[in-house]
């Protein structure tokens, strides 16, 4: 608590009450730094440090993060501690002090990578155990801490079209975030020397909306319909992409060959 108070960078004043704010990415993929989910969480958090915020990016791979037992020593023995010694419990203080955090993957089988799964279950001890009932009709588990932050969240998927976020998009929407990204096409996102000028522009484009996103998001604590449809404009077509990623595995492939 006291790192979060003297480290945070930006003060913003609203009616005379001044409070810091950072962003903070937790990186899911397993490629790490050369992951097409980095090409989409930079611009972001660019756009968040632009409006002011301190921004972190944390590649979760390179983190020791051991799985969940499910002894839920977190909710009986140690209320809110994790049984488990390993850099969770640095990452749970990074969490917590963090006005917005967003969560990163590429698309693993229709669903977030196992990494950042893991991830996500070991944030168990910030959950009480008793089962509430919303006015819904659904049931949850009621928060332990006072200040949750703001959750986005960014997947990209390395099929065209969208049916790949059939199934994570049901799941996030559940979790009331400030912004989802869903960028088909991601291998796009870190384009050749030969490929046309109209991908690396409209991959332009796509980043500057991204960077956008991150301004508003620290500016106004949302992100415009404008803004979210421009993140979601089409990289390529289909046939184009279709085209070039399997001329790409032909190529690696007989490469491996030789
Ligand atoms: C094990 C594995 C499973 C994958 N499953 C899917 C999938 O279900 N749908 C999809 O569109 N892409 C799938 N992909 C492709 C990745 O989503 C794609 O390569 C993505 O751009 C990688 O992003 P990253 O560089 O951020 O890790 C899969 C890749 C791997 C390695």
């Amino acid at each position: 608590m006291i790192r979060a108070k003297i480290t945070l960078a930006v003060l913003i004043f609203y009616g005379g009450i001044e409070y810091f704010m950072k962003v903070t990415v937790f990186n899911g993929s397993p490629r790490g730094k050369r992951s097409n989910s980095h090409q989409i969480v930079e611009p972001l958090l660019e756009g968040a440090r632009e409006a002011g915020a301190e921004t972190e990016e944390v590649f979760l791979i390179e983190k020791d993060i051991k799985h969940c037992l499910g002894c839920f020593a977190c909710w009986e023995k140690t209320p809110g501690k994790c049984a488990i010694k390993d850099d969770m419990e640095e990452l749970i203080e990074l969490f917590l002090e963090s006005e917005y955090v967003g969560l990163a993957t590429p698309v693993y089988g229709m669903l977030m990578t196992a990494v950042l799964k893991n991830f996500t279950d070991r944030l168990l001890p910030l959950a009480m155990p008793h089962i509430e009932k919303n006015e819904d009709g659904g049931f949850y588990h009621e928060g332990r801490v006072r200040h949750m932050p703001r959750q986005f969240f960014i997947a990209n998927a390395g099929f065209p079209g969208e049916h790949n976020f059939d199934l994570l998009k049901p799941y996030i929407g559940m979790q009331s975030m400030v912004l989802e990204v869903y960028r088909n096409c991601g291998e796009a996102l870190q384009p050749g020397e030969n490929d046309p000028p109209e991908l690396l522009e409209q991959i332009a484009l796509f980043k500057a909306a991204l960077k956008e996103a991150g301004r508003q998001m620290v500016e106004k604590g949302a992100v415009s319909k404008e803004t979210v449809e421009k993140i979601h404009v089409a990289l390529i077509s289909d046939e184009d992409y279709m085209a070039q990623a399997n001329e790409y595995w032909d190529e690696q492939i007989e490469k491996a060959d030789q």
